[in-house]
């Protein structure tokens, strides 16, 4: 622990979600997070409108979080901004607020990854949260990724595996439109899926070469069942919602725990952390917590706040890059594709 009290103001705008949050060294002080409500008419997120909101919304969410912090914008040690990866014109909106508040308030900028985000989000100071021990298996799941992480210290982490076409998260939502749900359909899946029999239908369970994840044939496989049902009940789905819910959320869940297992097996790391807007998933929280006891596995689950897209992440990575000094230029530009 420093002697000094780091403050950081951290600003996220890679997707949907404008969100600024003020941090205490490790402690959070608010975390406000302004959801775009526009896409849910479109079946999934749209850029132009994306980058159209968080242009409305970062201003009001910013003086919210500092008024929930009881922080002057003078007391701020640096700046934390997601620089990548995510759509561009909504980075975009983020990095030059980020910048210009740099710049009018003199101090540094620090830009963050939001995937390293996302695993460093374990790290955030919360009573009762146990903080992962390195090195641990970090596994990203949301609307627009899915990686298995294999961290072993804050800034070292490589990708073991990741999905070669669609996100988990997009598994969901995808097939839950199909099944005449709105977005995002995975939490209605998941409320479903309680209801109904996961072993009412089979679905395929993809051959994908080590680590990595595909959920494009699962989807392509539903479409497939339904249409062929519907020709002989139109009926179907209406009649069988909470089955196909169940038989499709435990195919997802099969998919990632197969490969988790495996990634354990293959880097004798017994200790896994989850992220990502997936991770609110029951089925999944469940099923790792069963693996966990039976194989003796360490499994963190971080608080849904702290899971979802929000800030806190980006300024727990901002309070360990202020210790190293590692800053940026006011030049800096977003990065829609960042690896680590
Ligand atoms: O992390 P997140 O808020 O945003 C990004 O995509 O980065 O994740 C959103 C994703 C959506 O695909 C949504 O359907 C999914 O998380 N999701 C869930 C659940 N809650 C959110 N998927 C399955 N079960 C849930 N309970
Ligand atoms: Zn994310």
């Amino acid at each position: 622990m420093p002697n000094q009290t780091i403050y950081i103001l951290s600003i996220e705008s890679s997707c949907d979600d404008t969100s600024i949050a003020v941090l205490k060294n490790q402690t959070v002080l608010s975390n406000v997070v302004a959801s775009q409500k526009v896409h849910q008419n479109y079946g999934g997120v749209v850029p132009e409108l994306a980058s159209r909101a968080h242009q409305q919304n970062i201003i009001p969410v910013m003086h919210q979080a500092l008024k929930e912090a009881k922080i002057e914008k003078t007391h701020i040690s640096a700046i934390a901004f997601t620089r990548g990866p995510g759509l561009m014109g909504s980075l975009l909106v983020g990095t030059s607020f980020a910048k210009s508040l740099a710049m009018a308030l003199e101090i540094p900028l620090i830009e963050v990854n939001h995937m390293q985000a996302h695993l460093l989000a374990h790290f955030i100071d919360d009573a009762g949260q146990e903080i992962p021990s390195f090195p641990f298996l970090g596994i990203t799941i949301s609307g627009g990724h899915t990686q298995i992480v294999k961290v072993t210290h804050h800034f070292e982490l490589e990708v073991i595996g990741e999905t070669l076409d669609d996100a988990i998260g997009e598994a969901f939502d995808k097939g839950g439109k199909m099944l005449g749900l709105s977005y995002p359909a995975g939490p209605q899946i998941d409320k479903l899926a309680k209801l109904g029999n996961p072993k009412s239908f089979d679905f395929p369970i993809p051959n994908v070469k080590e680590l990595n994840f595909s959920f494009s044939g699962l989807k392509t496989a539903l479409l497939y069942f339904i249409q062929k049902s519907q020709k002989e009940n139109p009926n179907f789905i209406e009649e069988n919602l909470a089955d196909i819910c169940a038989s499709y959320q435990y195919t997802i869940v099969k998919i990632l725990t197969n490969k988790i297992k495996k990634a354990v097996k293959q880097t004798g790391i017994r200790e896994i952390a989850i992220g990502g807007g997936v991770s609110a998933n029951r089925e999944i929280r469940e099923t790792l917590q069963q693996l966990a006891l039976k194989h003796h596995w360490k499994v963190h689950i971080p608080k849904f706040e702290y899971t979802t897209d929000n800030a806190a992440m980006i300024g727990i990575v901002g309070y360990y890059k202020y210790l190293e000094k590692d800053f940026c230029g006011l030049d800096v530009t977003p990065k829609a594709r960042f690896g680590f």
